[in-house]
């Protein structure tokens, strides 16, 4: 590439300033300076010209916008998940997708047991009550919570990161881990992770902690709903790190005030960033902004192998971690 036909890259949402200059070495660069997310079409007329971009998991890449930006030949999301690509779009427009694997495994695993102990201890619930100055004396079942080592830790979803958060439950915390996934894993991986292959039917009954890790495809849509709560414990707590829409966020509310099932911590919601009002009512569920791969160092990782996959899609002609 010489200075005159360097390709323009659009970085659709604000990022770390070291990875602009890292893109700026090979790249025309339009960026965004209010970090907005745009709409499908302020997205498409940010996108003239440009043969590829950076993008977050809120910038939907389907037919229409293809359509509408036919240089278009790459999009690096930052992320691991990229259900905000239509992938039979892409393909029919031969535009290439990559993701963010790896990268972020042991930090998101970190975070979903973040979530599992803070909820099964009722962390947010009792830091409130003391700021609200409502802490008077010790009582014996003072936010009493369910107990996490030794219990039963169910995982729904075992990729790489249910694998992580499978590993701390056996070996840190000494828990029965059981899983469900669309395929088995390997007997070494299932092993190593101390896990239990079961029906989901056996997951959503046994589990104390059932944690969401599974991509969303339409066909996970709503794979939590009321039917699956309703088998669950009564003592039992849901943990959603995977994305929203695989719960179906008004049936949650309704079993979480019915104390069908104990707690909830959920870092993602149906149509975030807008949370359902009823969950914002209720005391049992921990509630945080999609923050699971939010460490410095994981999020400049990430920054980091988006550039480096449009790099190499300009400069060797193959992506680094391609999805479609
Ligand atoms: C991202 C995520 O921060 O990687 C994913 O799939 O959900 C998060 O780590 C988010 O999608 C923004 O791109």
């Amino acid at each position: 590439m010489t200075l005159a036909n360097r390709p323009t890259v659009l970085v659709a949402r604000a990022v770390f300033p070291e990875v602009l200059d890292k893109l700026r070495q090979h790249f025309e660069l339009k960026t965004n300076p209010t970090d907005e997310d745009w709409s499908a079409s302020e997205l498409a007329a940010n996108l003239q010209g440009c043969a590829g971009a950076l993008t977050t998991g809120s910038q939907r890449i389907d037919d229409n916008l293809l359509a509408a930006c036919p240089q278009l030949k790459v999009v690096a999301n930052m992320a691991v998940g990229y259900n905000n690509f239509d992938l039979s779009a892409m393909v029919r427009h031969g535009v290439v997708g990559t993701n963010t694997p790896d990268v972020l495994t042991e930090t998101t695993a970190d975070f979903g047991f973040a979530l599992v102990l803070a909820t099964a201890r009722r962390l947010t619930e009792s830091e409130h009550f003391l700021r609200a100055g409502q802490w008077k004396r010790w009582a014996y079942d003072l936010f009493a919570g369910s107990e996490v080592h030794g219990s039963t830790l169910g995982i729904l979803g075992m990729g790489r990161i249910g694998q992580g958060i499978a590993r701390r439950g056996a070996h840190g915390f000494g828990m029965r881990v059981i899983y469900h996934n669309r395929s088995r894993l390997d007997a070494a991986t299932e092993a190593e992770c101390k896990a239990e292959y079961v029906s989901k039917a056996d997951l959503l009954a046994r589990a104390d902690h059932l944690v969401l890790v599974l991509p969303y495809t339409p066909a996970n849509h709503h794979t939590i709903g009321a039917a699956e709560l309703k088998q669950m414990k009564p003592t039992a707590n849901l943990i959603n790190i995977a994305r929203g829409g695989i719960v179906d966020d008004a049936a949650l509310a309704q079993a979480l005030r019915e104390r069908q099932i104990a707690g909830a911590g959920l870092d993602v919601f149906e149509g975030e960033p807008a949370v359902h009002p009823d969950l914002l009512t209720l005391d049992n569920v921990v509630l945080t902004p999609h923050i699971a791969s939010a460490t410095v160092g994981t999020r400049k990782a990430m920054a980091h192998l988006a550039a480096d996959n449009l790099i190499a899609f300009f400069t060797q002609g193959q992506a680094l971690t391609r999805v479609v």
